[in-house]
This record gives C-alpha cells, sequence and structure tokens, in this order.
C-alpha cells in the first residue's frame, strides 16, 4: 500500500490551485441522472470518489466520458438501465446512495442498498427517507436495501427538517425538481455545496429559489434539459492548505478559493495569528514569527466552522500557546485523529464530543495512520510542521479527496512524497 513520506520543517511558498469541490461535484454526478440529455461538469475533480460516483452511474446506463485535459466529466443518461445500486458500490462511499432520489424522480421506482455506518460515526438516511416519504414515496427496507416506488409520480410537499442535513437537503432537491407542484424545504442546509447544485439544476431547467438560506422552494417541472456547469471550488482543500501553511509557515496563495466559503476559518486563523486576506486571484495565507494563540471552536452547519476542517484545525493548535477547547457537533467519532496526533508528541485529551489541545513547542516524526480523509490530511498537516520524518499509511484515504496533494505541496518547497507500495 502506498505511503506518503513528509520531513517537516520546510515553510510553503508558491500558489496551490483549488479544484472542484468533492462533496459538491457527487451530487452534480447524481443529477445526471435527471436528464435524458447530457451534462457536463467542469473543474471536475479526478478523485477516487468522483471515479467511483461515475462507476456506478454507469452501470445505471450513462454514458460516461472523461475529458481529463480539461478536468470535464460528461454523463449522458439517455436511457435508464438499471436502477439497482447494490450494497458492495453503496458501501464503499456513502454519496453513491443519492442516486435514489434522482431515479425516482426519472424512472418512479428505485433499490439502493442502505449504506451503513462510517468510521465517523453512524450517520443514518432517515431524514432522506422521511422527506421521500412526504413526496408520496413508498419505502420499503429489505435485506437491507431500500425498495422505493412512486408509481403515481412524485407530489411536492412542505417538508421540515428537525435539523440541519446536508445530504437530505440534496436528496430532497434532486428529487423535488420533477414532482408535481411545490416543494419547500425548511431548516434547509445552506453550505455553498447545496447552492452549486440549485444552480447546475436550475440550468438544467429546475426552478429552484432560496438555495443557500434555509427556506428553499422547488417548482417542480416535467422534465429536465442537458446543461454545462462549472462546480465550486473546493472550500475543504482551501481550507486544508491554508491551515498547511499554517502550520509549516509561509506565504501561499490560494488560486481560486472563495474567501466567503472558509471565513469561519479565517477569522479563527486570524486571531490565532495568522494572515488570511481575499485577493483577486483567491484567498493569501501568510504566517511568520512566533507560535500561534490556542484557539477554542466548535464545528456547525454552514457558515459555521465545517466539520471537514476539524482534524486539520486541530493538528495546527497541538503547536500553539495555550489550550485549544474543541466541540464535535455534527459526528458523534469524529476525534479519531487524536491518538494518532498523540504518536507525534501532541497532548490531547478527547472527553465525550470535547477534545482539549494542550499546545506543546514542538511535534516529533513518526509513522501514523487514519480511518478517514479530514483525519489523514489533518497528520499530513502535522508532518509538515514535525521535526523529522513523518509516515502517513494507508493512503488511500486521501485519495479519496484530495488531488495531486503532495504534488501541491511539493512545489511550495514541502518535503513530501508518494512511496509506492505492493
Ligand atoms: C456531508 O455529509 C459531507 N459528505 C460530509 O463530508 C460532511 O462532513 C457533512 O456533509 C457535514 O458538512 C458529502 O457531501 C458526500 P449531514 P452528510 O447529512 O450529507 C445526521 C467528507 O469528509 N443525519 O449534514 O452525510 C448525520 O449522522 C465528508 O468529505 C441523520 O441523523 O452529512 C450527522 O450527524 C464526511 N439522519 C448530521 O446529521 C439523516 O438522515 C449531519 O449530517 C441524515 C443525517
Amino acid at each position: 500500500m502506498d505511503r506518503i513520506a513528509i520531513t517537516g520543517g520546510a515553510p510553503l511558498k508558491g500558489s496551490i490551485p483549488i479544484y472542484g469541490a468533492k462533496n459538491s461535484a457527487l451530487k452534480l454526478q447524481a443529477a445526471a441522472l435527471l436528464s435524458a440529455e447530457p451534462l457536463v461538469l467542469e473543474n471536475m475533480p479526478d478523485l477516487a470518489d468522483t471515479r467511483f460516483m461515475a462507476q456506478l452511474l454507469a452501470s445505471l446506463g450513462v454514458e460516461v466520458a472523461w475529458i481529463k485535459e480539461a478536468r470535464t466529466l460528461r454523463l449522458h443518461a439517455g436511457a435508464i438501465a438499471s436502477t439497482i445500486a447494490p450494497y458492495d458500490l453503496v458501501r464503499k462511499m456513502r454519496a453513491t446512495f443519492n442516486v435514489l432520489g434522482p431515479l425516482l424522480a426519472r424512472v418512479g421506482h428505485a433499490t439502493v442498498s442502505l449504506p451503513g455506518g462510517c468510521a465517523i460515526g453512524a450517520r443514518p438516511v432517515d431524514l432522506h427517507l422521511k422527506a421521500f416519504e412526504a413526496m408520496g414515496v413508498d419505502i420499503h427496507i429489505e435485506q437491507g436495501y431500500v425498495k422505493a416506488a412512486a408509481l403515481r409520480g412524485l407530489r411536492g410537499a412542505d417538508i421540515t427538517f428537525p435539523f440541519v442535513s446536508v445530504g437530505a437537503t440534496e436528496h430532497a432537491m434532486l428529487a423535488a425538481v420533477l414532482a408535481q407542484g411545490d416543494t419547500t424545504l425548511r431548516n434547509a442546509a445552506r453550505e455553498p455545496e447545496i447552492v452549486d447544485l440549485a444552480d447546475c439544476l436550475n440550468a438544467m431547467g429546475a426552478r429552484i429559489e432560496g438555495a443557500g438560506t434555509s427556506e428553499i422552494n422547488i417548482r417542480g417541472v416535467t422534465s429536465l434539459k442537458g446543461a454545462k456547469h462549472r462546480v465550486v471550488s473546493d472550500r475543504i482543500e482551501a481550507g486544508t492548505y491554508a491551515l498547511a501553511v499554517a502550520a509549516a509557515r509561509g506565504d501561499v496563495l490560494l488560486e481560486g478559493a472563495n474567501y466567503d466559503h472558509i471565513a469561519a476559518l479565517a477569522e479563527l486563523m486570524r486571531r490565532a495569528g495568522v494572515e488570511v486576506e481575499t485577493e483577486a486571484r483567491g484567498v493569501r495565507v501568510r504566517r511568520n514569527g512566533g507560535r500561534l494563540l490556542a484557539q477554542d471552536f466548535e464545528t456547525e452547519p454552514f457558515p459555521g466552522f465545517p466539520t471537514d476542517l476539524q482534524a486539520q484545525a486541530m493538528a495546527v493548535l497541538c503547536l500553539a500557546d495555550g489550550q485549544s477547547r474543541i466541540r464535535e457537533t455534527i459526528f458523534e467519532n469524529r476525534f479519531m485523529h487524536a491518538p494518532e496526533l498523540a504518536r507525534l508528541g501532541a497532548q490531547i485529551a478527547v472527553h465525550g464530543n470535547e477534545a482539549v489541545v494542550t499546545g506543546v513547542e514542538k511535534l516529533i516524526g513518526a509513522p501514523v495512520m487514519a480511518t478517514d480523509l479530514r483525519a489523514s490530511v489533518s497528520l499530513v498537516i502535522a508532518g509538515l510542521a514535525a521535526e523529522g520524518e513523518t509516515i502517513v499509511n494507508r493512503v488511500y484515504h486521501l485519495d479519496r479527496g484530495f488531488e495531486s496533494l503532495e504534488a501541491k505541496l511539493a512545489a511550495c518547497g514541502a518535503q513530501i512524497e508518494r512511496q509506492r507500495g505492493d
């Protein structure tokens, strides 16, 4: 298995291009099922996860063409050949569950495996299913599969989510666009990925208003057409490299990053002592000088501090002056990076959903591994700041969500390389 070797201590200087957002791209890919005409997605991240979603779509009958040089994916669901998403595919990547809504909207029935839990928490899909039931879908769970049918078509509904869910908001949108009548989603998620999905669906002829606010109104249409859409830039990738600069020191332009999408992180970084500024071409991050200051934060739905940057921020705060308190409010088991950071010398005490990080003066490289994508990259960040060599194992987690990670960091002066395994 591949591993990543990092020799810490080199400051980062230069610029890093920020690619399209994985978590938006995956839902946009599912949207291709809604139309018999092609959907062309530009600024597509070429990742294990987006390739995997494309494979699932191909198994449902979608013609898939990657135009790699143009970072473009063309999806053409002229006819739906299958309405079954099997366990082996959904188990490996939860976002594949998102084909359920578009299949229901397009052909009226689908059989999709329940995703099951994952390393960061139980992650049920009850809100997704309740939204579909409200739209008139009959749902049966049999042998681990959701068997869903809306034989008389989907009908618009007034849905209030009991708490904010990105996935359920997106999934309800993906179905409601082709429902009969109007749908209102209340207490909807406000993430930039929701706005991106609404923009793409509207370009396909959908009528969605209010995306980016907590009330989304959708007027159902009878069919959608093809479209060309540019995937929004990845705020989590941008935030991750911003935190890498905070850890390693230096001066880096995050090209194509949108400041407004990482404002909560930028405020925290500024309080800690890092310069973060918006520029015409992206966001510049600079850190010189002494130790950063400890910071308390908690994860929240957008526009709050994102759970997908919690591990990376913790890695930086391990070296800050003072004690930082971090509360994880989105996922119940998202501190698995803490014991691995401790292998580098970090002092972290975890009590339930709160971690107390007591900053140390230095970290020392060690072999480490992690069980999810963001936790893995937090170990890379810690490795960039640690003395000596850090080896990050289980690199396949990183490959799920960070395209060209080593190349982007090495181009800015990091001493980092991928060591090929068997
Ligand atoms: C998305 O997951 C992202 N994944 C996650 O990124 C991200 O951490 C999360 O949103 C929060 O921002 C993708 O977009 C593919 P939720 P999602 O529904 O949609 C609970 C990464 O590293 N819940 O907003 O699954 C759920 O268990 C990944 O890229 C229910 O209880 O997140 C969680 O505690 C990890 N029932 C909370 O809600 C439901 O039906 C918020 O989850 C749905 C969710």
